[in-house]
């Protein structure tokens, strides 16, 4: 059996990074540590985190903390946040991805020049709820293009995109918004490791019999990556663990590949991957030579 994992896949650089600064403040000597939403929104991920002291709160729950510190998620949060902590004098462990705060650094900047700031993305994501609160919480926020009725009534725009947004989306709407508003500035914040992850296993999908797609059900980049997959391998499975894999149809190919979400942890998987080549060396030693004798 040979196994292929997809070049990009699993966490990007962000949660990576997030992560890491996880595991500092934990070896830090903290007593109390909180984490301002999930950091990797895997659920296996999320109860290890947990299991080990690490409290999970939301935005409500900022003005309850009174000791500790508080590590903040890496889709970022909005400054009125920042502020009630800084405030109370809690250390705050700022994960927010480097291209997330570049996207807020924008929001702010261009806000705090008179322009009327849009986001382009989903009104519900932590990303895009925190960009808003770089901007007093005053954006547009669009992701159709038939939510732009009365656009004209704004002289001076500054378009960003929630990171993770579809680009012709994006660009479909920008076109729009310029060709009715007097000035528009335009930043494509969209970061480039969804799509490199969903290019990638595409590719991997293409080379083999069978397909596994590892990441959280409820994970909407790795539902992508499993449809994407499923376009190019008909034999394509969506697990979370190791305990959802159907060793008995996976031992019937040869080629099999692997890929993960962008909030899928390493260890799961490499333990997807020992358990494949667990499983392919228990079959080949019980392969049973068949030796025909003549009478
Ligand atoms: Fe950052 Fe891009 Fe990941 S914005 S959190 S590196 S998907």
């Amino acid at each position: 059996m040979e196994i292929i994992v997809a070049e990009k896949a699993g966490y990007c650089f962000g949660i990576e990074n997030a992560m890491k600064m996880v595991k500092d403040t934990m070896h830090s000597g903290q007593d109390k540590i909180y984490s301002l939403g999930p950091i990797s929104h895997n659920p296996q991920e999320t109860q290890r985190l947990t299991d080990q002291g690490i409290m999970i709160i939301n935005d409500e729950d900022v003005e309850k903390i009174n000791s500790g510190c508080v590590i903040l998620r890496s889709h970022g949060v909005g400054k009125k946040i920042i502020k009630v902590l800084e405030e109370k004098g809690i250390p705050i462990i700022n994960a927010t991805c480097p291209y997330v705060r570049a996207v807020q650094k924008k929001v702010e900047t261009y806000y705090e020049a008179g322009y009327k700031i849009v986001i382009v993305g989903n009104r519900d994501h932590p990303e895009v709820i925190g960009a808003n609160g770089w901007c007093n919480d005053e954006a547009l926020i669009i992701n159709d293009i038939k939510h732009l009725e009365n656009i004209e009534v704004y002289d001076r725009i500054c378009i960003v995109a929630q990171t993770t947004i579809i680009e012709s989306r994006f660009n479909k709407i920008c076109d729009e918004i310029r060709s009715r508003v007097n000035e528009v500035v335009i930043f494509n914040t969209i970061c480039s490791a969804t799509a490199e992850r969903q290019a990638a296993a595409a590719k991997t999908a293409k080379e083999v019999e069978y397909m596994v797609v590892v990441g959280g059900y409820h994970s909407s980049n790795t539902q992508k990556l499993v449809d994407i997959c499923k376009s190019c391998c008909e034999n394509t499975c969506h697990i979370e663990t190791i305990r959802d894999l159907d060793f008995a149809e996976v031992m019937k190919y040869q080629k099999i590949g692997i890929t993960a979400g962008a909030s899928t942890p390493d260890w799961i998987v490499k333990e997807v991957l020992e358990g494949m080549e667990e499983q392919n060396k228990i079959a080949e030693e019980n392969v049973v030579e068949v030796v025909t004798t003549e009478e």
